[in-house]
């Protein structure tokens, strides 16, 4: 609690108890509010949550409390007004707060993840297919996640549980050793993956035995099959460099690319554990493990012919990653669509036993889509992402250009704004509702979007660079549109807390939206370079703190801070 947030609660139990009634500073603080509107004070005791306590009428309740307050130290004034007891900090307590902002210190961040370790699998794509509008959602939101556990001291570990062992790789191996090579593989890279991919779709209409076929392969693959395996290996590789380099787009950086693959050899002690904790039951064949008594359907762990599925190898998976990193949580992005395959698979792990099960969380979101809006370059029902990206890019580029400011960099501002647009609008709603895109939502400078954040950004940054602050801020007393942003900026630690507790980067894109919008009407209002002396310095470090907590907002929600647009 901040100093004066104490003393009012104390001041406030004190008249309770001179009442005869009873309310600690505890149940105080949880009572009041910050009004959302500034001429109302800053904090607000509403007085009817007192009435049946006190057994007396709110208004009534206001007045006296306000006249038992009389002349409290660090408040300017205190209104009562209907059945509200407002609250008005004194100038010292903003400048106590701005210079707290100046500082660009989070204590209170750190002190929640300390020593704590996070893993985060996703965007986790299924190799040989490029990306698609598909796959943005769990990349940028499970970025975000990561870059605010980060933020609040959490060791993370970004992990890309890479789709490569699966019966589709069988069909992979079947479609190029008929229809490919290794040198038009070479040339077209994952294009000709592709290809190779939608023709075996295609022949297996036709030719249902393709299907044993690459079943067949499968087992190949499985049994290590020299030949086999290097094919493979080069299916891989070339998905590998082709998701690295939108990865590099995007600015993010994984820590560990774990496939699938990797857990082949973890399964077999899973199944036994499962067997031996008399959890896994027949069923035509195939063994299952029933969840009924929960009302979701029975987990699938092995097929009737032995083979091992997607909840067995995520459970093997977990096991091992809970053994190597210990973790305190583990998370997993993916489409709401999945949510029944992870809820049953936790549910598992806590009927083994698995002392970590509680600490797995699945953030599922809504799908994304591109609806009515045309894509210059869409390919059948397929949205590639790169292409998205390039398409704003070159629209970002133009708005550019119409503003026919001389830059030098132009290349690097259009990348940075348009990648940053179509990210931000894959932020902006709570990640649960579908997101339809549209060009004019995602990129208009002046809407609620990327490039009007990062233009808010680089106004200050420029304003910085053209002003002389020397951090002398004096003890001038704020205006209103001053400490509207002062209470803004200041809402950056409780907000990255509760975005953490959520799971729910919206939360960081809309703060640095209303941060932006608070200080625009003060660089509208409030005239910065020039207003002089003591002004001005104020001026100027609010313009600093701005900059600091904006650019932590964009680097949050991994976008690049632009100096200047
Ligand atoms: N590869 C999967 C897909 O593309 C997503 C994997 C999510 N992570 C997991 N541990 N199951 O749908």
């Amino acid at each position: 609690m901040s100093d004066i947030k104490t003393t009012i609660c104390e001041k406030v139990s004190e008249y309770v108890a001179s009442k005869g009634a009873s309310l600690t500073s505890e149940e105080c603080a949880a009572l009041l509010e910050t009004p959302s509107d500034s001429k109302l004070g800053d904090l607000a005791l509403p007085c009817f949550k007192l009435s049946r306590v006190l057994r007396s009428r709110p208004d009534g309740i206001a007045s006296e409390l306000a006249e038992f307050f009389g002349n409290a130290e660090g408040l300017d004034k205190i209104e009562a007004v209907g059945g509200y007891l407002n609250f008005f900090f004194g100038s010292a307590k903003y400048i106590a707060d701005l210079q707290k902002l100046l500082k660009d210190e989070y204590p209170e961040l750190h002190a929640f993840g300390e020593g704590k370790t996070i893993v985060l699998d996703f965007s986790s794509p299924n190799i040989a297919k490029r990306f698609h509008l598909g796959h943005l959602g769990t990349t940028v939101i499970g970025n975000a996640v990561r870059n605010i556990y980060k933020a609040c001291g959490y060791k993370t570990v970004a992990l890309n549980y890479l789709g490569d062992w699966g019966t589709q790789n069988g069909k992979q191996i079947v479609a190029y050793k008929k229809w490919s090579s290794r040198e038009q593989l070479e040339r077209d890279g994952i294009k000709e993956l592709e290809r190779i991919y939608v023709m075996f779709g295609k022949e297996a209409e036709k030719d249902p035995s393709l299907n044993d076929q690459a079943r067949a392969a499968f087992r190949e693959l499985e049994n290590g099959n020299e030949e086999y395996l290097e094919i493979w290996r080069l299916f891989k590789d070339i998905s590998m460099r082709e998701y690295t380099a939108t990865y590099k787009r995007l600015g993010i950086e994984f820590d560990v690319w774990d496939g699938e693959s990797l857990y082949t050899d973890k399964m077999p002690a899973i199944v036994d554990e499962l067997r031996e904790k008399e959890l896994l039951k027949i069923d035509n064949g195939a063994s299952i493990v029933d969840l009924s008594e929960w009302k979701m359907p029975p987990a699938l762990i092995l097929k009737s012919d032995g083979s091992t599925l997607y909840p067995t190898r995520d459970i093997a998976a977990a096991n091992y990653r809970y053994n190597t990193y210990k973790f305190d949580k583990c998370a997993y992005v993916t489409s709401a669509g999945q949510s029944l395959h992870f809820a049953q698979w936790f549910k598992v792990t806590e009927m083994m036993g698995k002392e970590w099960s509680k600490d797995l969380v699945h953030i599922p979101y809504g799908t994304m889509s591109f609806g009515g809006e045309k894509l210059a370059s869409r390919t059948g029902n397929i949205i590639l992402l790169n292409d998205v990206f390039d398409e704003a890019v070159a629209k970002a580029r133009a708005i550019i250009e119409e503003k026919n400011v001389a830059h030098e960099n132009k290349d690097e501002i259009s990348e940075a704004v348009g990648i940053g647009a179509v990210v931000f609008s894959a932020l902006a709603n709570g990640r649960i509702k579908d997101t339809n895109f549209t060009w004019e939502g995602t990129l208009s400078f002046e809407g609620n979007t990327g490039p009007y954040v990062q233009y808010t950004y680089a106004r200050a940054a420029s304003v910085l660079r053209r002003g002389e602050y020397n951090g002398d801020i004096g003890s001038y007393a704020p205006v209103a549109e001053e400490t509207e942003l002062i209470r803004k900026l200041s809402e950056f630690s409780e907000t990255v807390l509760r975005a953490a507790n959520d799971y729910e980067p919206s939360y960081i894109s809309r703060f640095a939206l209303s941060v932006c919008t608070a200080y625009n009407q003060f660089y509208h209002n409030c005239r910065i370079l020039g207003s002089g002396g003591e002004i001005e310095q104020f001026r100027l470090a609010l313009t600093a703190a701005t900059r600091n907590i904006l650019g932590r907002c964009l680097d949050i929600l991994g976008m690049k801070r632009t100096e200047a647009i």
